[in-house]
């Protein structure tokens, strides 16, 4: 049996029927697109971050996309983010027509060293997004006062810290507006792709649903130019379904990062750090080890998958050489990219399973033939 780092079929399983009953309504109400399922999705997966407004979109990426659009940022500007993190962080500045600048993450917690944020600052520069990356916060409050100081904008990337909190203030409710995505892997996963905006800004958010809908608010009619992006009602079913049980996952992912903790604790493996004031919500379980590719195959060899987020620093990667970075110039995720894997963690992983993946890592750490321990 292999254990995999990701499986959705037990939770779709114990949530069976509720799940199928909403695809069923959405399917026997006559609207498949901007119904009510939409509309109440938005308004309380807002609600649940603190926020007011809520715009459905469909996907990740596109919230990050339409989110600088909304904010008027396009050609010339300059955008600070981490080269650490998923390719659609880059990717939406890109789109955007902006261009990414970015600054190293920090040695322990491989989020955005707010520290450097000021040296990157330019008379371009127009926006900030902090990724809250592997389910806790970037440091926002020192981020905001640098964003402030500046004049600058800021906006989160929330697609892994559904339901993280900051000193006490949840992820996506710190800044002028907060990109979620719902990729079924996500905290707040569905079953295909989608994604949220969610801002207290009214005119924002008024901005963003036209955005979503070809610049339209009545049919057929542009006020400007825009884009088509929708949340699809049967997928706003699923995850308004889901949202009831955020909480639950929450818990769950937080009992089994307990577990690993304690059993990985003299293993010589680097475990995750919290920062103060985080409450973390474990998207991934992220370990580190400069003997990883060994201690990968160890595993592979007993059935064990375990992921890398990320292998490779955005700046590295031929899709963004135009940007002008070079190896050696974010020493701290180049280093971290190659020594870091998260392992398996969502919340119907079976304790059974885990207990077998922690003892397997104890006897391979144990009989590793170089005896490396990470400092
Ligand atoms: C940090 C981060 N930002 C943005 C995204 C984009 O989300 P999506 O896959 O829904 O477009 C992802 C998802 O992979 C992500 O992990």
């Amino acid at each position: 049996m292999t254990i995999k780092s990701w499986n959705y079929l037990k939770e779709y399983h114990d949530e069976k029927e509720e799940i199928d009953s909403a695809i069923r309504r959405v399917l026997d109400s006559g609207t498949l697109i901007l119904g009510e399922n939409v509309k109440k999705f938005e308004k309380k997966f807002a609600a649940y971050c603190g926020v007011e407004y809520g715009v459905g979109v469909n996907s990740g990426t596109d919230a990050l996309f339409l989110s600088l659009k909304a904010l008027g940022i396009g050609h010339g500007d300059e955008v600070i983010t981490v080269p650490n993190t998923a390719v659609p962080t880059v990717s939406a500045i890109v789109s955007a027509g902006a261009v990414p600048r970015f600054v190293d993450v920090d040695q322990e917690t491989y989020l955005m060293n707010v520290d450097a944020v000021e040296n990157v600052i330019t008379s371009r520069t127009r926006c900030i997004i902090p990724v809250h990356l592997y389910g806790q916060c970037v440091n926002m409050k020192g981020l905001n006062q640098i964003a402030l100081k500046h004049g600058l904008s800021v906006i989160e990337d929330c697609a892994q810290s559904h339901g993280a909190e900051n000193f006490s203030r949840k992820s996506g409710s710190m800044s002028d507006m907060a990109a979620f995505s719902f990729y079924p892997t996500k905290v707040l996963g569905g079953f295909g792709d989608g994604g949220m905006i969610i801002t207290h800004n009214e005119e924002y958010y008024k901005k963003l649903k036209r955005l979503r809908l070809y610049g339209m608010e009545e049919k057929y009619y542009s006020l400007e130019h825009g884009y088509n992006s929708r949340l699809d009602e049967l997928h706003a079913s699923i995850l308004l379904s889901r949202l009831g049980r955020l909480d639950q996952y929450i818990k769950r992912r937080r009992i089994l990062a307990e577990q690993y903790d304690q059993g990985l604790k003299d293993s010589g493996l680097v475990l995750p750090k919290t920062e103060g004031g985080n409450k973390h919500v474990y998207y991934h379980y992220v370990t580190r080890h400069p003997e990883r590719e060994w201690i990968i195959r160890e595993l592979e060899k007993k059935d064990i998958v375990v992921n890398i987020s990320y292998k490779w620093p955005i700046h590295v990667m031929s899709g963004y050489q135009s940007l002008g970075y070079r190896v050696g110039d974010f020493p701290v995720s180049e280093n971290a990219a190659r020594e870091l894997f998260s392992l398996p963690m969502y919340p119907s992983l079976p304790g059974d399973e885990q207990r077998i993946i922690i003892d397997s890592l104890l006897e391979i750490l144990s009989d590793m033939p170089t005896a490396q321990v990470a400092q």
